[in-house]
């Protein structure tokens, strides 16, 4: 049936070209690495052999080094040691040591390379790194870590780092006897060495990438479970409760046992360790046999902890162990293909959630979660196809984004409904079972589901694949048929002909009274299909495909009106109004139509569509904060008025009994309502606040928490401030920590703009936290525009403490700018980056830009569209 999709335009691309590796005439097959931590001086010495084969004669060997202080080099051709001294030139650029010799090693001969160095136990959680946390006596102990991926293995020790460059590794660890040493494989042995210290070898691991290889040293507490064919067990610094890991603990063992059956290969490691690390990076590391996590992301008190933390806890511990699998036994050749391990292992880790807890129907989340995320930043100019050429390191850390993430999993959830979820599977354990040990690309991919569904996915999913951005669906109607047009689609709404080339498969999923049609493609500029009943349609059923979908004004009103008859799916619900709210945004369609359809919903049931709901209301808030107070307040009062009534039902006591969901409801319509100005809201919070201050902690419910405090410091300034700091100073879990220092920026007075502002760069905030007092200040315009200026003031300081090769430096970029709304703005920020280095965060900077120009347009364009929607409806 797919014989007449296009060419993917995209496919005559040569990834290959340009790109910085290194080259070819040597292969590493074994390292043996020996590394010394000193936690007195952060430095480490280390020492490594690197077992090779000569491909071809070679007078050089070129390797991966970065900030390492090499001492002594030594090459062997078989077991015989070369007698001139071999040269070591450096190139910074590429981040390569070339070691020149003049005997000539010849093609198909064993050599060795040896090299003595010394490195940093830097504080940038890159690489081999130090993390720190407070002891019993209130000193500050420290733990040694490893982060690798994407490329700083290369800054933990000398090796050819690249994905497809797989070795085996025997690595030992030199440490003082109390501690506890980790890494990727269990102990082979352990021997007393000088100095009274241990050195503890690990055996050998299977063929691996470099990015996946870790080590730990620290003094850690643990947990261990049985429950699975090989040990499992949680870690975690002296300072933590370790009975927090215990949820982890289990899940990871269902989890290990569930993929087992799923991909019907062995888990081929002889143990799985977690590791709660106390400064880390990203959310969490896949590193084979030793995944390390944020504090947050492992451990959960439940107690204190409301049902969305212990959602994120899940998603990423089964995320990570989806990467055991599909990443570390199956890698992609190169970074060009990491949307293969992010998108599969977010696609992966809602499989396995829905199937552990059906009744948190995870799917019908997704559609306001990763669809979402996916469209969104698809939606910009600036966005990048799902596989990208990457050449350079510091591109590389850029595309670890929504586009490989969310987009990813949002293609792979497509052909899994397109050849259905067990064919899937199939093609999944087939692609497994072929590249084992090896690398990949997404055609092996496509080829295996290929292979099991009998279909050609590959015809089909390139196009997806291969090209930026998604097309939006018009339809039209005629009288028994529809007319249907694809065209690509922009928020800035500002498409040029030759942007809207590509010509997507997209499956219509048609869905009337007789159920879904599921037949239906669309594979040229526009078509029409017969349509027996128009009375009610709806395209794209359950939003499985990546599209979005242009109804009439006419035809959106009584989509409204069926979905309170019951002739729609949740996920259609809410994939419509999500719909309705972006082509608004982007001048397709009319603002006061999406709020007309909001009104619509006020009799809504399921927490996934009011969450769609809130956001497309808080989206035309945002676009709309620099605007004069009283549009504003009208707004405001809309918002109140569509979900009042919906939060007083379901009130604010937790009860044992609620379900995942119904607490997730009824947290969400508090906060919203409550922040939106309702008084009985407002009432209930401060009283609880007070409670709270009296000294009473359960007073609030770890659901609300964030709520509450925000209610407080957005109507009461300064009154508990102080009290929401100390939290942030004192509570007992990250999580509750976290919570505080994530709302304080709600205050608006400009002396509590200026105190929260000290926060990020202070020594009470870990590099790690530095986005967490910014997000509050970004919820109004007083804190919007402080948070700018504190950006420009601190520019220096902010490039000192995130290097350009982690996300983070960008992830401050966006926060701190993607929140204005005019021209001028952009033009400031524009002007403040002209004359800086946007290296490693070029991206992001180019899509907030892109975002704030599409909300200036949308005001432009709409603003007294709204002004007499919302005077018409009494608002105003
Ligand atoms: N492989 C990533 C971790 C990573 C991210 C390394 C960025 C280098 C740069 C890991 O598997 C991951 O995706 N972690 C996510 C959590 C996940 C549940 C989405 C993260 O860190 O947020
Ligand atoms: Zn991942």
């Amino acid at each position: 049936m797919c014989k007449h999709f296009a060419e993917a335009p995209g496919s005559s691309v040569d990834f290959t070209k340009g790109r910085e590796v290194l080259p070819k005439n040597v292969k590493a097959v074994h390292y043996d690495l020996t590394l010394e931590p000193n936690f007195e001086t952060f430095k480490y010495g280390g020492k490594v052999i690197i077992d090779l084969d000569v491909i071809d004669d070679t007078t050089s060997i070129s390797l991966n080094t970065l900030e390492l202080d090499i001492h002594s080099t030594k090459v062997f051709s078989g077991s015989t040691e070369i007698t001139s001294s071999p040269e070591i030139h450096y190139n910074e650029d590429t981040q390569t040591t070339k070691v020149s010799f003049n005997e000539v090693l010849p093609a198909g001969s064993e050599a060795r390379l040896e090299q003595t160095f010394t490195g940093t136990l830097n504080d940038n959680m890159a690489g081999f790194y130090r993390s720190s946390y407070k002891g019993s006596d209130g000193s500050t102990k420290y733990l040694a870590t490893t982060q690798m991926e994407p490329t700083d293995a290369r800054r933990a020790f000398p090796c050819f780092d690249e994905p497809a460059l797989k070795s085996e590794f025997t690595i030992t660890l030199v440490a003082d006897k109390a501690l506890t040493c980790l890494s990727n494989m269990d102990v082979a042995s352990e021997k007393e060495v000088s100095g009274g210290k241990k050195a503890v070898t690990f055996n050998k691991t299977p063929l691996m990438s470099t990015y996946l290889l870790a080590f730990i040293v620290g003094e850690l507490k643990v947990i261990e479970t049985n429950a699975f064919r090989v040990p499992v067990r949680v870690f975690a610094t002296p300072d933590r409760d370790i009975e927090h890991g215990r949820f982890s603990l289990e899940l990871a063992a269902k989890t290990l046992e569930f993929y087992e059956k799923k991909f019907n290969s062995e888990f081929p490691l002889p143990k799985m360790d977690m590791v709660a690390i106390p400064d880390f990076s990203a959310g969490a590391m896949e590193n084979w046999g030793l995944i390390t996590y944020r504090v947050v992301d492992l451990l959960l008190d439940e107690k204190v902890s409301g049902a969305s933390t212990k959602q994120r806890v899940a998603e990423v511990v089964q995320h990570e162990l989806a990467h055991q699998w599909f990443g570390n036994l199956v890698t992609m050749d190169f970074w060009d293909g990491l949307w293969l391990n992010e998108g599969f292992a977010t696609w992966m880790s809602w499989y396995s959630c829905n199937a552990f807890y059906p009744e948190w129907k995870v799917w019908q989340g997704y559609v306001t979660d990763n669809l979402q995320s996916a469209l969104s930043l698809d939606s910009l100019r600036s966005s990048h196809p799902i596989e990208v050429p990457v050449k350079r390191a510091d591109e590389i850390n850029q595309i670890f984004d929504a586009i490989s993430y969310s987009k990813g999993s949002c293609v792979l959830r497509m052909i899994s409904k397109y050849i259905g979820e067990e064919t899937f599977m199939e093609g999944v354990r087939r692609y497994l079972k072929k590249h084992a040990y090896g690398n990949t690309q997404t055609e092996d991919l496509w080829a295996a589901l290929s292979d099991a569904s009998g279909k050609d996915v590959e015809k089909v999913m390139d196009i997806w694949t291969k090209n930026v951005g998604f097309p939006v669906v018009t339809v039209t109607e005629n009288k028994d048929s529809i007319h249907v047009k694809q065209n690509r689609f922009l928020r800035t709404s500002d498409v040029k002909p030759e942007e809207d080339k590509t010509l997507y498969p997209v499956l219509l999923a048609l869905r009337t009274k007789d159920g879904i049609n599921e037949d239906l493609t669309l594979t040229e500029r526009e078509a029409n299909f017969k349509v027996k009943d128009l009375d009610f349609f709806k395209l794209n059923a359950d939003h499985s495909g990546v599209y979005r979908t242009s109804y009439t004004p006419e035809r959106l009103q009584k989509l409204g009106q069926a979905a309170k008859n019951g002739l729609l799916s949740v996920e259609d619900r809410a994939g419509m109004i999500a719909d309705a709210g972006a082509l608004a945004a982007s001048g397709y369609q009319k603002t006061s139509g999406i709020l007309s359809l909001l009104q619509g919903f006020k009799s809504e049931p399921e927490f996934v569509v009011w969450d769609e709901i809130i956001s497309r209301i808080g989206s035309v808030r945002g676009a709309w904060v620099f605007e004069d107070e009283t549009t504003k307040d009208a707004l405001k009062s809309f918002q109140l008025d569509l979900i009042k009534d919906k939060a007083h039902e379901l009130g604010w006591s937790f009860k044992d009994t609620d379900g995942h969901l119904e607490q997730q409801f009824k947290s969400m319509l508090f906060g919203s309502a409550g922040l939106a100005g309702d008084e009985k809201i407002k009432a209930a919070a401060f009283d609880m606040l007070e409670k709270f201050k009296a000294g009473d902690r359960t007073a609030i419910h770890p659901n609300i928490r964030s709520s509450v405090y925000a209610i407080g410091l957005s109507f009461a300034d300064q009154k508990y401030y102080d009290l929401i700091l100390n939290e942030y100073r004192t509570a007992g879990t990250s999580d509750e920590r976290n919570t505080a220092m994530r709302v304080l920026g709600r205050a608006k007075s400009p002396e509590l703009i200026k105190r929260t502002l000290t926060f990020p760069l202070s020594d009470e905030v870990k590099s790690q936290d530095i986005y967490l007092p910014l997000g509050g200040l970004r919820t109004h315009k007083e804190g919007i525009v402080a948070l700018w200026s504190w950006v420009k003031e601190n520019w220096d300081e902010l490039e000192k403490k995130l290097p350009p090769g982690l996300t983070m430096l960008g992830s401050v970029v966006s926060i701190c700018t993607s929140s204005f709304t005019s021209k001028e703005q952009m033009q400031d920020i524009e002007g403040f980056f002209a004359k800086k280095s946007t290296k490693g965060f070029d991206q992001s900077l180019a899509q907030s830009l892109d975002a704030v120009k599409a909300k200036a347009q949308w005001v432009e364009r709409d603003g007294k569209d709204v002004k007499t929607w919302l005077a018409e409806n009494k608002y105003l």
